[in-house]
Parts: C-alpha cells; sequence; structure tokens
C-alpha cells in the first residue's frame, strides 16, 4: 500500500429531501491524511463533518469529486476500501442485547479474524476503555459514556490501517476521554491513520497532528494547531473584567472581543507589561492566559459567518 490513506479531491454533496429545497452539505472539499496522521475536522453544526466521513467510510455517495482510500475510489471500488478502514459513527449505540464483550468480539470475528486474535483484542480493548468490570452487562443497562467506550473499544480493536472517528469521545467524562486519547495515540504509533471530528477544541489540540477547518461544506484553512493560533496575532489573551466598554484603549494592543462584561485582548507577549500597567491603573481584574485554539476557530469561522454581511 503505497498510496496516501486518503485523498479527496474536490468533493461535493448535494442532498434531496422530499419538499424541501436542496443542502449542499459539501462544496468541494479537497483534503489528504499522511499515513500515521492523526487529523482532526473542526467545523460547526451542519459544517459537513458527518457528511464527509460518511462518504469516506463508503455510505454515502458523493454528487461529484473524488474520494481516494489508500488509492481505492471509495465510490466505485468501496469493497475494496472497507476492510480497511473502521468507523465510530455519529451517535452511533451498541446493540443493546449484546453485552460489550460480546459486541467486541463478534465485530471481530465479522470482519474475520481467527478466534484466539478476536479473544485476546477484545480483551485489551475493553481494558484500555476502562470496561473490564462491566463487560458481561447487556449494553442497555450501561450509562451513555459506557455505550460509547463501547463503540470506541469496538472500532479500536480493529486496529484497522484507517480509522474514521466521528465526536468519539462525546459524552465522555474526563478520564474516559483521556483513555481514548491514549489508545488512539497507541494505535498511531503502531500504524494506523485516523481522521476524527470534535467539537472539544482541548481535544483536537491534544490529539491532532493537524487540523482542518471546515465551514459551510468548504476548507476554510488547515494546519498544525500551532500554526493556525499564530494566525490570531498573538500569544497571550488578556481578559479584563468590568471592560467591555472600553475596547478603543487597548485596540493598539492587538484583537479585543467583547463577551458579556468582560474584554479580551490578545497580545504579544513583549507588550504585556505595558498593558498590566493600564490594568492595575484603571483598577481592572485581569486575566492572562495563552491564545488557545478557540481563539483561531472563533477568527477564521466568524470571518466567514460575516462574509455574508459584507
Ligand atoms: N440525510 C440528509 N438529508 C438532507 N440534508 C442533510 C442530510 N444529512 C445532513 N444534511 C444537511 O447537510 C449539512 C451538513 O450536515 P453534517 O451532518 O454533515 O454536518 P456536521 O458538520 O457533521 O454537523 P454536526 O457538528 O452537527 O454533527 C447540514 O445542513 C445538514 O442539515
Ligand atoms: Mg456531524
Amino acid at each position: 500500500m503505497s498510496h496516501e490513506p486518503l485523498r479527496s479531491h474536490d468533493l461535493r454533496k448535494v442532498y434531496h429531501s422530499r419538499g424541501a429545497p436542496a443542502t449542499t452539505a459539501l462544496a468541494g472539499v479537497s483534503l489528504d491524511v499522511h499515513r500515521g496522521e492523526r487529523v482532526a475536522l473542526l467545523g460547526r453544526n451542519g459544517a459537513g463533518k458527518t457528511t464527509f466521513l460518511r462518504i469516506a467510510s463508503t455510505l454515502l455517495r458523493p454528487s461529484s469529486g473524488t474520494i481516494e482510500i489508500f488509492g481505492f475510489d471509495a465510490d466505485s471500488e468501496p469493497d475494496k476500501a472497507r476492510p480497511l478502514i473502521a468507523v465510530v459513527p455519529q451517535e452511533g449505540k451498541p446493540f443493546f442485547h449484546l453485552t460489550p464483550r460480546e459486541q467486541v468480539y463478534t465485530y471481530l470475528r465479522a470482519r474475520g479474524f481467527p478466534r484466539e486474535t478476536a479473544l485476546a483484542r477484545t480483551g485489551e480493548a475493553l481494558e484500555k476503555m476502562g470496561l473490564s468490570d462491566i463487560q458481561d452487562r447487556l449494553s442497555i443497562t450501561l450509562s451513555g459514556g459506557q455505550r460509547q467506550r463501547t463503540m470506541v473499544a469496538t472500532v479500536i480493536a480493529t486496529e484497522a490501517p484507517l480509522l474514521f472517528l466521528d465526536e468519539p469521545t462525546i459524552g465522555m467524562d474526563p478520564f474516559a476521554r483521556r483513555a481514548v486519547w491514549q489508545a488512539l495515540r497507541d494505535l498511531t504509533a503502531k500504524g494506523s491513520t485516523m481522521l476524527l471530528t470534535t467539537h472539544y477544541l482541548d481535544e483536537a489540540e491534544a490529539l491532532s497532528d493537524r487540523l482542518y477547518i471546515i465551514d459551510r461544506g468548504r476548507v476554510l484553512v488547515q494546519g498544525t494547531a500551532e500554526e493556525l493560533k499564530r494566525t490570531v496575532g498573538g500569544t497571550l489573551k488578556v481578559t479584563l473584567g468590568g471592560a467591555a466598554g472600553r475596547a478603543e484603549a487597548f485596540r493598539s494592543f492587538g484583537e479585543c472581543v467583547v463577551d458579556g462584561g468582560a474584554l479580551t485582548v490578545i497580545v504579544s507577549p513583549d507588550r504585556i507589561g505595558e498593558l498590566m500597567a493600564i490594568a492595575v491603573r484603571e483598577k481592572l481584574t485581569a486575566t492572562v492566559g495563552p491564545v488557545t485554539l478557540e481563539e483561531a476557530f472563533l477568527r477564521f469561522v466568524g470571518r466567514s459567518i460575516h462574509e455574508d454581511e459584507e
């Protein structure tokens, strides 16, 4: 397999629903995922992330454009692509009448793994997802987070060359989320590649080598978290309580955003002393923190929303 795990070119999808206007979910998405990478798709609700993953995982046909999985066309050669991928779908649920152990094992057997391998992998995946204690309970009796962990366990146990994970940690507690991150890192260390979506920007930052920000079916920007954060124009953000009306006084330091009664100013470290001196003089409470992916996301997506108004 010398081809890229995933390569899409000008992928478009228009949904035609009865009695409703057509919806353009993808308006020409070109992206690549390189071998061993963890890549995240970020975007608002309805941006087109799930549509992209469904087409990539051969479950939905594109309206036009191409998408290749390890060199196989996902639309015309789905049978060749399918054995190479595994998917955690958005809002997927385990079979209620199976236990986590039965679910993972049965899935591995269905994919053609021999009994011993399936058994060993099942135990390992359940352990990694912290499900060993409840592996023999019917899934209907599990909590929402435990069910989601079962879905992730099922997919990581396949050790497939390419994993698609659509909001894999939704509803999980912070410990479970970290267990998923570790399991996914371990898998890429073994040679798997993954494309995931998440609305948790800390997760995107902790987990992905590269990110694509998608909005209204288009790629707005791609890069590492560091690269995207650098575009914000500073590395620190200072939040000034009760200073919402004072943006003019701070505009020269960098981008200013009003949020409730507070004013957030993006600033470079060499001007932080100057800014804090003003805050002290004006008796404003100041909280200083690093710029995060959230600022980059708001900046790119916010700018694209405002294009409508120009
Ligand atoms: N089966 C469908 N029929 C018609 N329209 C659809 C269908 N599935 C999705 N859409 C529309 O396509 C657009 C993209 O939806 P999609 O589910 O890909 O977004 P998403 O980025 O995954 O959003 P979220 O973050 O909410 O999961 C939305 O406008 C959605 O309403
Ligand atoms: Mg979605």
